[in-house]
């Protein structure tokens, strides 16, 4: 009895070590590097570089669309609201809403091939780890 006890004891112990290892590190979960506050990695500043030749003329200068002078949806907002698949879908096929309509990319190889590195830039501006101005690439 009294083993079986401290047996049990220590299966929880063990139980309750492995989940606090296990648990996720959400800081390092980051697909972006920020560093004082506008230098991007390189990957991600490819993003902002996509964004700013194929999404900027109608989501405004850096994602803020219409929230920010632009024609289309404050993308900022979209990527904390839409899950990743469902911004990709959109990307691909385009979308006609109460705002407008954007035109499907799914023809554009330079925008489908590097989507993830637009939508990591957006999710940086949107965590505020960038702000609404100009970022630099890291060296
Ligand atoms: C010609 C203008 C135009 C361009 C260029 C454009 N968009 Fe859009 N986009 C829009 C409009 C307008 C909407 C809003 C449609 C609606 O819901 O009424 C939109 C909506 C979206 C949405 C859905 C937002 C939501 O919350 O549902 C995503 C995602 C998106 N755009 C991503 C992009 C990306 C990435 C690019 C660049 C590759 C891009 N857009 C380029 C006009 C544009």
């Amino acid at each position: 009895m009294k083993f079986n006890k401290k047996l049990i004891m220590l299966a929880s112990a063990a139980t309750l070590a492995f989940s606090a290892v296990s648990l996720p590190t959400y800081a390092d979960d980051k697909p972006y590097t920020v560093t004082d506050g506008k230098y991007l990695d390189a990957d991600t500043y490819k993003g902002f570089k996509l964004f700013r030749n194929w999404c900027a003329r109608c989501h405004a200068k850096y994602g803020m669309g219409l929230d920010d002078g632009g024609l289309g949806a404050d993308l900022l907002k979209s990527v904390k609201i839409l899950t990743k698949e469902e911004f990709f879908a959109t990307v691909e096929n385009g979308k006609s809403g109460q705002i407008g309509s954007m035109p499907a990319w799914k023809a554009n190889a330079k925008v489908m091939k590097d989507r993830e590195l637009i939508y990591n830039y957006l999710l940086a501006r949107s965590d505020g780890a960038i702000g609404n101005e100009k970022p630099k690439k890291a060296k």
